[in-house]
């Protein structure tokens, strides 16, 4: 487990605005797993999902992997003839990736690249991860991202993707968005640690409805979406290529 998630404690502002830098990548699964309801459970839905959707000798794809808890989920449903490709764009993240799976596992076994998805070639693919990353990237790079996700998988392949939202109804977004900085604070979180994350990520994490991720996945030829999570504001999906 990582060090404590202390960034935003009284006194430190460091992290203004929020960035996937050094210190946070020390902190990161602390961080993620106080935050997130839901993330460990997204972890299982995908390994689950990707054995029952995996093709193989296909390509499969962590993007904005971090420090590769969704790769490790993909690895454990995969054959060995296959390889997980993990991209981060945040070299901190990418290196520390690589480091604590050099240790474990056949160096064939996972590409680790540093750049940004929306550069990154998508190719012969049966299972595509955006765990919690769709969010940081410009809304005009999202449609184009999820077009070539859609072309470069195969016939059968799977999109997950996870995501906190927004609705529609700003009454029921103030009160999830309550609900959920209780979850947090029964984290651990102090209230000026959620309030100054919350700044932090302003205009950084630029949520959507799950209405605009549906139109967007249909718009690019995905016939086929299945919600498969939902915890408070934070869901999970499936689109599939028919
Ligand atoms: C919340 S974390 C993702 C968690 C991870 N997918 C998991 O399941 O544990 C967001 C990650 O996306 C990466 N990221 C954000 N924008 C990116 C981009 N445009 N290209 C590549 N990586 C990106 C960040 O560096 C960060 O590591």
């Amino acid at each position: 487990m990582s060090k404590r998630d202390k960034i935003f404690e009284e006194g430190n502002v460091s992290g203004l605005p929020f960035t996937f830098n050094q210190e946070v990548t020390e902190v990161f699964e602390d961080m993620i797993d106080r935050s997130v309801p839901g993330y460990s459970t997204s972890l299982k839905v995908i390994q689950e999902q990707t054995k029952k959707h995996f093709i193989t000798q296909s390509n499969v794809y962590d993007l904005g992997c971090s420090l590769g808890a969704s790769t490790t989920s993909l690895l454990n449903a995969i054959s060995e003839q296959s390889k997980v490709i993990a991209i981060d764009s945040s070299e901190p993240m990418i290196r520390s990736c690589h480091d604590r799976f050099k240790k474990q596992i056949r160096e064939d076994l996972v590409e680790f690249i540093n750049e940004d998805i929306t550069n990154s070639a998508i190719d012969n693919a049966s299972v595509v991860v955006i765990n919690f990353v769709l969010q940081f990237l410009k809304i005009e790079e999202r449609t184009l991202l999820f077009k070539k996700i859609y072309n470069g998988l195969i016939p059968g392949g799977i999109l997950i993707l996870s995501e906190k939202v927004h609705f529609s109804s700003e009454r029921k977004t103030k009160e999830v968005s309550n609900i959920y900085h209780s979850f947090k604070s029964k984290n651990g979180y102090t209230k000026l640690e959620i309030s100054s994350k919350r700044d932090s990520l302003e205009g950084v994490l630029v949520t959507e409805t799950e209405d605009q991720h549906i139109t967007r996945a249909k718009e690019v030829g995905f016939k086929n979406s299945n919600k498969l999570m939902s915890n408070l504001n934070f869901l999970t999906y499936k689109f599939k290529k028919i």
